[in-house]
């Protein structure tokens, strides 16, 4: 059985200036494709309410949701270290909550670490969580959760003041025992200070190219989404453009009547179907149709062997 990521190996990525890849993922099958094309690290990120559930922020995703998607994300997953977000409202009121909810999300989902938002005002409940054994992952710099507090979705860090309180972030959460720090919407030069002020990896999304790794939200990179375009993400592929076509073709087909054709049937004894008949007399039209049917299925099978 292949081994899992662990923060160990992410650090060592780190150390070693391999740039690390994390990607978001939020159910079983995108997470068993991230996994099989070997990115190291899947974040079940409460971007799920905005790109999965339809919220119009993260605030209304709940601990429950987190839990339901993050088991989803693991059981997909045969390498990648999983790491899952904690909601809203679930480590803002105390750092003993922070721990109940942070052990309910592992031991529930079988996660390898969580991830919470905010800087020295986190730091006490990131040391409880990591006390207790479970690996946190840090995020500072635009912090979703507080979007109503911070005036919006924009750059954080661009006064001096704001730039030295966020360096003061990324350290604190270090000496709280944090693995790795996400840093969200940072000008370059101050993610790059950053990165070379702390000893754990930054993971940066519209942070620039100076950080130990980036992270995505899969449906950006994915281009799912006309209407949802950050700056940030590059769109690797048109799925949206994509899905739609496949499905259109789909309604168009059955509507045409050529799907399901006799190959995507199946087969059944013209014996068995005399005696249906006899057992079960329909409408005339109803067997005419099951008999041409079943003759083109015959015909099917007759070519094939
Ligand atoms: O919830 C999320 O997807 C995140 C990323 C944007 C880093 O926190």
């Amino acid at each position: 059985m292949a081994k899992h990521v662990t923060v160990l190996d992410i650090q060592r990525m780190r150390d070693h200036g391999q740039p690390i890849a994390m990607l978001t993922a939020y159910d079983y099958p995108t997470a068993k494709l991230a996994d099989e094309v070997g990115i190291p690290i899947l974040l079940v990120g409460d971007t799920l309410g905005m790109v999965v559930l339809g919220y119009e922020s993260t605030i209304p995703v709940t601990v429950d949701d987190m839990i339901h998607h993050g088991a989803a994300v693991v059981r997909g997953t045969k390498r990648a270290h999983v790491v899952v977000d904690m909601p809203f409202g679930s480590y803002q009121t105390g750092w003993h909550d922070a721990l109940v909810n942070a052990t309910r999300i592992m031991q529930e989902t079988g996660c390898a670490s969580v991830k919470l938002e905010g800087g020295q005002r986190s730091a006490e409940a990131v040391s409880r969580i990591v006390e207790a054994g479970i690996p946190v992952m840090g995020h500072i710099g635009l912090t979703p959760q507080s979007v109503n507090a911070v005036g919006g979705f924009r750059v954080q860090g661009k006064t001096p003041r704001d730039a030295v309180h966020l360096i003061a972030d990324a350290k604190a959460l270090a000496e709280a025992g944090a693995y790795a720090i996400v840093l969200e919407l940072v000008p370059t030069a101050l993610a790059h200070m950053i990165t070379q002020r702390v000893s754990i990896p930054t993971i940066g999304i519209g942070a620039g190219p100076f950080c130990s790794g980036q992270v995505q939200v899969q449906h950006d990179i994915l281009g799912l989404y006309d209407e949802l375009r950050p700056k940030h993400a590059r769109r690797f592929a048109e799925l949206g453009d994509a899905y739609r076509s496949a499905m259109t073709d789909y309604r168009e087909a059955v509507e045409a009547g050529t799907f399901p054709t006799a190959k995507e049937s199946f087969y059944m004894d013209d014996r068995a179907l005399e005696l249906i008949k006899r057992m079960a007399p329909g409408p005339e039209q109803d067997m005419s149709m099951a008999e041409r049917v079943l003759r083109e299925l015959q015909d099917v099978s007759t070519r094939g062997s």
